[in-house]
This record gives C-alpha cells, structure tokens and sequence, in this order.
C-alpha cells in the first residue's frame, strides 16, 4: 500500500459511466470518510467547459442520482476537490495541461472510462508529458479486447507505460458485496468448506438474467454479443470465485493465481460437443412485467438483414481437475429476460439412501448465493413437519445467512465504491489480472470458433421469457431444471 498522498485523473469524465457510478461512488466515499481529506480530482473529457459548470452540471446529476443520501454539507466539501481539465485525447500538447496539474510527490491514479481504443493514445500522450512515473496506477474498464489476439494487444500497449502491478481492471461483478461474502463463506466456514467438491455436490448453475435490452446500443452491441459482454468477464469470474482452490491468504497475488488454475482448467466447448453443451438465443418482441417490448431486429438502430448476434447463452461447462470431475456447471444469461436475477446455486447430492419418505429424496439441500435482488445467502434444509397426524414427514425449510444488512446508512454499498476504494489503497484482490483476462478469452475463443465452424444460429425467445426453449432442455435432458428462488 503506498502512503504517498494520491490524486485521481479521471478519463471520459462526462461520460455516463462517470456519471451513473464513479461520481456517485467517489461522494459516498467522501461522505463516509474514506477519502482523503487533500485528494484532489482531475474530471477530464473533450468538451469546452469551465470547472464552475462541470461542477453545477455534475452537482445536479447527483441530487437527482443520489436522492436521500444527498447531502448539501458533503457535496460543498466534495466539489472542491474537482478540477475540470479539457483535453482532446488525441492532441499530445493538450495533456500539458494535466502535467501542470499534477504534483510529482503525489501518486496519480488514472481512471480509463473511455472507449479502449482511447487507452494506448491516452498512455502514450501522458508519458509524453511526463505525467506517469513509478507511484502511477491506471483503472482499466471492460471490454479488455474482443479476443484473446485483441486482449493481448491492449495488454501490450498499456504494460509499455505500467507494471502489471499498477494495472487495475475492473469487472465490476468482484465490488458486489456478496462476491465478496462467497469467500468468507466458502473459506471462513469449515462446514461449508468441507462440502464443497464432487463427493457432495451434483452440479452448479450460475444465472446472471437480465429484463432490459441493449439500451439504444444496437450497433455496438451487434458487433459483440452476450457472450463477450457478460460470460467471458462476469459469468467466468463468478465461476473462478466458487470453483478455485483456497487461497493460502486474502491478497491479491494468491486470489488470482488461483482463478487462472481454475479458468485454465475449464474443458474447452469446442466443435464436438457445442450442440450439446451451448445455447445461443436471440429476443423476439414480448412483454416484460406487462409491458410491450420489441425484438432485438426492430430495436432502434437495427440493421435491415439479419444478425446471427446472441443475447442469450446457456451453457454447460466442465472443470478437469480433482475436485470438480464429472460436476457440470450450467451458466446461463441474457437480455430481455422475465426478472433481474443473479444468483448461483449449489445443489447438493441426494442422500445415499432415504429412510423417510419418497419427499426426502427429491429435495436435495441447496445453497443459494444471491448477487441481485435481495443480496443474501439460503440453505434449504429438510426438516420436520409440525403435525401429529403424520409421523415423520418432512417440509423444505430455509436457513437465511443474513449477513447483508445495509450499513448504517442504510443502503447496499455500490460495487464501484468497493473498488474504487480499493484502487485508493493500492490492493488489487478484486481486480482481474492480465492471465485471468487472456485465460477467459481463450475459452471463449474456442466457443465462438465452434459456433462459427458449426454454423449455429440463434435461437428465438419471447422477450419477457427465460430464454429459448433450448436452454431448458439443455440441462432437463440430464435430469436437472434450472433453479429459482
Ligand atoms: C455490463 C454489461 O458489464 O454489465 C451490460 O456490459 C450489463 O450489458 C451489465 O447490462 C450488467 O451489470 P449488473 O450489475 O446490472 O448485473
């Protein structure tokens, strides 16, 4: 951790990312304490603007974000800690401006929330000017690449002006509070710890469902999918976090050497078994909670062909190594869903043998480890029936870990409020590393390989449903149904 005082450069600051989650986030740091009383933000973007109406601009937003938690005391505090600095980013004698800024016995913290295309030209223009040295960290937003080939090349460029140690890449999905909580619980409890293999677990699914669609983005989106948007970063990661080995310690080097074992052991979905185990699904027109919505070909901005893009993946997905042998993980997520869920659950083997009744053996225990509604943690439990006329039969219980109560101002901590306060104090545990990012990518590589050797299309679903009728049987061929709360 440094001790040097630090300062933070924020790139692409009028940019909705900014403005949804990183002001936001930076205010509650400051409101709760977490800030620096003399750390200083350097809000830069393209646009002619004086640092009085960035602030006004800014002030409003957060009023209307923020709602109760705003606070007039705070934000007088908090805004005099921003500094507007325009910059073109392709113009190197306009990052003189931030050289000037800047104060060499101060750590600068770099916040790359621009299109990935900006990062190289953004790193070079700011070692040109001088502005990065040895204390320097840089935040970098997804998408890292859009294949292993691509990642590899943002790698590169970036790591020509920082060590990997002051690279953070964010996903998001590591700041949510119960992410966090999955490795108390599997590693802080040695009842759960000792449970947590192939002899007790029948399998795993990890549903990320989402209701809105590609949000005016069509474009964009086309050219990526929901593979690359939500499976190669988010879905993998939650999967390395309940899949990888302990950790000799809860830092950041041991964490995520285990994530890449974990991720390098995933078996490969490739041309001969992507029929059997990957779904892609595309949204017709439905409705979600009672409201019309339209397909994705008749979204604003839609091409007039057609597209073969995904916005629904199931997946069935092995991981070859002692522990996991012959456990499947099922991972599905997709736009336009009928609810906003993520969730994993674990579901336990059946007993071995069942002296009860025929009730006992069909209600496997379960773990459920909910990202979103409703943080929190269940064990369903058998346990007995209060009722003299029957002997001994049974009923599902739930056991609710309720560890998630809001803090004292009562509300949820923001996943961005996590993270940004983890890059303050220099400790990237909840950051991916370059060989976690690569590792991902090579697997879905060869899933996107497959389904391009294959030819294998979308797949209708109604919007407002769980997805094409595929993925159902996807899992229900073995025997299994995906699972809801
Ligand atoms: C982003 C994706 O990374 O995650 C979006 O690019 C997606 O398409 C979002 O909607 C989901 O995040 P959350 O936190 O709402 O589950």
């Amino acid at each position: 951790m440094s001790s040097s005082k630090i300062d933070l450069v924020l790139f692409g600051a009028r940019g909705d990312l900014s403005r949804r989650k990183l002001f936001p986030a930076l205010y509650q740091l400051d409101k709760a304490d977490l800030l620096s009383d003399d750390t200083r933000i350097a809000a830069v973007a393209r646009q002619e603007l004086e640092t009085v109406d960035f602030v006004e601009q800014m002030g409003e937003t957060l009023k209307t974000n923020l709602g109760k938690d705003w606070d007039d005391k705070i934000w007088s505090r908090f805004k005099k800690r921003i500094e507007y600095i325009r910059i073109e980013f392709s113009e190197k004698e306009q990052f003189n401006a931030l050289r000037e800024w800047s104060d060499d016995s101060r750590t600068l913290i770099f916040y790359m929330a621009t299109p990935p295309s900006m990062f190289g030209i953004i790193c070079k223009h700011l070692d040109e000017a001088n502005c990065i040295d040895s204390k320097s960290r840089i935040v970098l937003e997804k998408p890292i690449g859009h294949d292993l080939k691509s990642s590899k090349e943002v790698n590169d460029t970036v790591g020509e002006f920082f060590s990997e140690s002051s690279i953070y890449r964010i996903d998001h999905y590591l700041g949510k509070e119960t992410v966090q909580n999955l490795l108390a619980l599997r590693f802080a409890n040695r009842l759960i710890h000792s449970q947590w293999d192939n002899s007790c677990i029948d399998h795993i699914q990890i549903t990320a469902a989402e209701t809105v669609g590609i949000e005016g983005r069509w474009t964009y989106y086309d050219g990526v999918g929901q593979l690359r948007d939500m499976v190669q970063n988010h879905l993998l990661q939650l999967l390395s976090m309940v899949a990888m080995e302990p950790p000799n310690k809860v830092e950041a080097d041991e964490i995520r050497a285990e994530k890449v074992k974990l991720l390098r052991a995933m078996t490969p979905i490739n041309q001969d078994n992507v029929a059997d185990q990957a779904v892609r699904g595309q949204y017709s027109a439905g409705s979600i909670s009672g409201d019309p919505v339209v397909g994705y070909m008749e979204e604003e901005g839609a091409a007039e062909d057609s597209s073969n893009t995904e916005t629904f993946v199931a997946l069935k997905v092995f991981v070859d190594n002692w522990r996991w042998a012959g456990v499947p993980f099922y991972l599905r997520t997709g736009k336009r869903m009928k609810e906003k869920v993520t969730q994993i659950v674990i579901t336990y083997k059946e007993n071995p043998h069942a002296i009860f009744s025929e009730d006992d053996s069909e209600a496997n225990n379960r773990l459920v480890i909910r990202l979103q509604p409703n943080e929190g943690i269940q064990l369903e439990m058998l346990s007995k029936k209060q009722c003299m006329k029957e002997r001994s039969s049974l009923e599902k219980r739930t056991l609710n870990l309720d560890f998630l109560d809001p803090n004292e101002d009562g509300r949820i901590v923001d996943a961005y409020e996590r993270l940004l306060l983890e890059v303050l104090n220099g400790d990237q545990w909840l950051f991916v590393s370059r060989d976690e990012v690569e590792a991902s990518w090579q697997w879905c590589d060869d899933l996107l390989q497959a389904w391009d050797d294959k030819k294998v299309g979308t797949k209708s679903y109604s919007a407002g449903s769980w997805g094409p009728a595929k993925s159902e049987s996807l899992i229900e061929k073995d025997g299994r149904s995906w699972y809801l709360v």
